[in-house]
């Protein structure tokens, strides 16, 4: 009916990122690496002290961008049970809304599943609502309606003194997109979820002629907001001779869940100098990528030995280029990884760049013994 068209638009068509949630094995440490790796600040902090009993939390923070990173003090926590499958990972994708409740019923109303009813948080600076949905794997959406709060982040969490700065600040900004790894002939279930329950529509799509090599192949679509906030690709493992590196994953992660964050910087040439100085570790590009790269992009304003030696990717579309580069691995298992991402006009996802990307992700696969 109209009306309730209307009303779904209404209550989803402004969200946008609001944290990412991961669940570590020891969140003390991990704060520190994200800190002093990445230029995270340590803001705020959640435990038994702050009466929050069973898991320890810390809000990390840089420009638009807060990461929460817990661990369970107590075996019957779920961030335990969370740990024990996946190992460090991203729980909850959390996004802002300006009705939780709102957004909650018009997801599910649209056939996402509840995980928690809207609940209003409290404390003296005011009140926050959440409410969570499920998405991929054990991956779940908090809608986070926080206009009425003047508080740290969220209730139960109480200020930290400002950790020390990491030694060369990076300037990271914002997050530009999240990617999901789903199983085999999954992709078109979820981006049609995202398209049901979200009201988004798909931006672009990629099919394994596109993005494979000769070992390895995916199919993905990027599925966004209308605003082009929130964006939100969606990989599928593809036959190849080898093992797909979305199935390496898969087997990893034991299951469907957050594969990449891309964080966008307004000068990546300075940001992955600072990562790289901070001790991050970058997938490596082959020399030959650099030798066809003004051919494939055109001009570009950013030296090319420049790019070469600190192994940054370039692509194009028709509205401009963007220039990117992924982490290793941020954990043990072959899961979660960083992109950093610049973005100079165009809306590209690195189509271009993902023959170049895989062979490189397949020399680290390689290296495991997965291929
Ligand atoms: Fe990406």
């Amino acid at each position: 009916m109209a009306t309730e068209t209307t009303e779904r638009a209404s209550a989803l068509d402004l969200l946008d990122w609001d944290h990412l949630h991961f669940f570590v094995g020891n969140a003390k440490q991990a704060a520190h690496y994200y800190a002093t790796a990445f230029g995270f600040r340590i803001t705020a902090y959640a435990g038994p002290e702050t009466g929050v009993p069973g898991r320890a939390s810390y809000l990390l923070e840089q420009n638009d961008l807060r990461f929460v990173v817990t661990s369970a003090l107590r075996p019957d926590d779920p961030a335990a049970a969370h740990v024990a499958l996946h190992g460090d990972g991203i729980n909850d994708i959390a996004l802002r809304v300006p009705d939780a409740a709102a957004a909650h019923a018009e997801a599910v109303a649209a056939g996402a599943r509840s995980v928690s009813a809207p609940q209003r948080l409290s404390d003296a600076d005011g009140s926050v609502v959440v409410a969570t949905i499920a998405t991929y794997g054990d991956t779940v959406h908090t809608f986070v309606e926080r206009d009425g709060y003047a508080g740290t982040f969220l209730p139960g969490f109480v200020k930290v003194a400002t950790s020390q700065a990491a030694p060369h600040a990076p300037g990271l900004r914002a997050i530009d997109h999240c990617v999901g790894n789903v199983g085999w002939n999954e992709m078109d279930a979820w981006a049609d979820f995202y398209g049901k329950a979200f009201g988004f529509s798909q931006l672009v799509s990629f099919d394994d002629t596109d993005i494979s090599t000769e070992y390895t192949a995916l199919r993905s679509k990027v599925m966004s907001d209308a605003r082009r906030r929130v964006k939100f690709p969606i990989n599928e493992p593809a036959e190849g001779l080898k093992k797909s590196q979305i199935e390496e994953y898969l087997d990893a992660y034991r299951g469907a869940g957050v594969q990449h964050v891309a964080i966008a910087t307004d000068d990546i040439v300075a940001a992955v100098r600072a990562l790289r100085a901070n001790g991050v570790q970058f997938l490596d590009t082959p020399g030959s990528y650099y030798d066809a790269l003004e051919a494939r992009v055109g001009h570009i304003d950013e030296e090319i030995e420049v790019l070469r030696e600190l192994s940054i990717l370039v692509d194009r579309d028709d509205l401009g280029y963007m220039l990117q580069i992924f982490t290793k691995p941020l954990q043990d298992r072959p899961t979660l990884f960083f992109e950093i991402i610049q973005r100079r006009g165009s809306l590209s996802f690195g189509k271009g760049n993902f023959k170049a990307l895989f062979v490189s992700i397949e020399e680290e696969q390689g290296r495991r013994g997965n291929l």
